[in-house]
């Protein structure tokens, strides 16, 4: 069958993420099991205090330590257990047991991407070197320690990840020869694609990608993106190699409680060079699709109980709060030049009309080809190229409340307004202090 090389890469994806969540299990279990349990053993028991008992007991220690390191490699939550586990080795023994993961990982992928040159993924490339094809349906896996390491550190075996070409439409005629990669390192400036949670953040970065063919980044590490196909998800924010940076700064996390001063420090604007495209979405229906969200997952919903009672108030208390902090401090905090403010319903209006703009402000060309794919795509919804939705993330990332734009609304991107103008629509928003 032809499926077969699909299927088992598909299976391998899948043994991967299976042996993530065991690996997650593992991490709240040996949180939880105190006194420690040692596993079973064919020796004799010794005697307390033998060296047999101590070296058994030791090497738990150190599974654990490693479960709890690569726990902490793979962005979970460590238990307090874990966090002790680590903070009481010493910097040298932190040291070697980091290199010790390290090696086997960098074993491991070794592995994995001569597999990859086998099922023709990885390909001599026409320039000289090698290159990575990645198919939206057939995508790869980027390596998990790549996520926090600067490019300069990254061994030598993943370089050929920055030759990386993916392409997202393989079901569609027009779009398909359409392709995504990064570019070379250091070569684009650091900015945001700053929005609330449930503004159409993945939308956009999927509208850029499309049009840019340029990978997206992320201030976040999101594994559901970075296996569908976002692989800007998985670099450092500030490669250079990634054309936007999504940001939800305060807006999510443990920076939301903080106080108005302190948590402005956590907007990621510093990160973000002060500059980058802000996209705003009404925000009664932001907080009602994020709602959902927080409940019911990425394509799920919340029941109508969510947005009743005391809950439901504080949630809209504190997230009015923070939507229009947010999006005050990318208004106010920056210069009117640096930033390219966006609107949600404008863009489900007229899609390329906005991506244009945006286009403009990064100072990346317009691709009339890929736009022409565009264009005749969004009269039919089931092409894969069409840019009104996602494809392959489940059809409701983007489609869950489809705006009613409001025509009379400006187009500001690039920036063609005065601050005063922007300053005055961001206060026009309900403030209930
Ligand atoms: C991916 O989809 C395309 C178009 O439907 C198909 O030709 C190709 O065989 C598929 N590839 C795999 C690996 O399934
Ligand atoms: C990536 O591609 C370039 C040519 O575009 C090539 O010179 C380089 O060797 C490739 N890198 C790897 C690791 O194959």
């Amino acid at each position: 069958m032809t499926t077969a090389p699909s299927e088992a890469v598909e299976g391998q994806a899948w043994a991967w993420l299976r042996a993530l969540l065991w690996l997650c299990h593992l991490c709240r279990m040996s949180g939880q099991l105190t006194p420690l349990t040692l596993p079973p053993t064919n020796q004799r028991p010794s005697p307390q205090g033998s060296p047999d008992t101590r070296s058994a007991k030791t090497q738990l220690v150190e599974s654990q330590q490693v479960v709890a390191l690569n726990a902490l490699q793979f962005g979970y939550k460590l238990t307090q257990a874990q966090k002790k586990l680590l903070q009481d080795l010493t910097p040298k023994a932190r040291r070697e047991l980091e290199e010790r993961t390290a090696k086997t990982r960098i074993a491991q992928d070794r592995v994995y991407l001569t597999h990859l040159r086998h099922k023709h993924q990885i390909v001599p490339r026409r320039g000289g070197g090698e290159e990575i094809v990645s198919l939206a349906n057939r995508t790869i896996r980027f390596p998990v320690l790549l996520k926090k390491a600067p490019l300069e550190l990254w061994p030598e075996q993943y370089r050929v990840y920055y030759n990386l070409t993916h392409y997202p439409w393989v079901k569609s005629k027009d779009c398909e020869r359409f392709s995504t990669t990064f570019t070379p390192p250091g070569t684009l400036p650091t900015r945001g694609l700053a929005s609330f949670p449930s503004s159409g953040n993945t939308w956009v970065r999927y509208l850029i990608e499309g049009a840019t063919g340029i990978f997206t980044g992320s201030m976040y590490d999101d594994t559901s993106l970075m296996m569908k196909g976002m692989y800007g998800e998985w670099l450092v924010y500030n490669s250079g190699m990634t054309v936007v940076q999504k940001s939800h700064g305060f807006t999510t996390g443990e920076a939301m409680t903080l106080d108005r001063d302190i948590r402005t420090g956590h907007n990621h604007l510093q990160e973000l060079g002060y500059q980058g495209v802000v996209v705003i979405r009404n925000p009664f229906k932001a907080l009602i699709s994020h709602r959902h969200l927080d409940v019911g997952g990425h394509t799920g919903f919340a029941p109508k109980a969510h947005f009743l009672g005391q809950g439901w108030v504080e949630f809209v208390t504190l997230k009015i709060r923070l939507w229009r902090d947010f999006y005050e401090d990318w208004v106010r905090k920056t210069q009117p030049n640096d930033i390219c403010v966006t609107h949600y319903e404008l863009l489900r209006e007229d899609p390329v009309r906005e991506m244009r703009g945006i286009l403009k402000y990064l100072k990346i060309p317009e691709d009339k080809a890929r736009e022409a794919a565009y264009s005749t795509a969004r009269t039919n919804m089931q092409n894969t190229c069409t840019i009104h939705r996602l494809p392959h993330f489940g059809g409701s990332v983007g489609m869950a409340h489809r705006g009613q734009g409001r025509g009379n609304a400006h187009r500001i991107c690039p920036s063609s307004r005065q601050p005063a103008e922007i300053r005055a629509e961001v206060q026009h928003h309900p403030r209930r202090t």
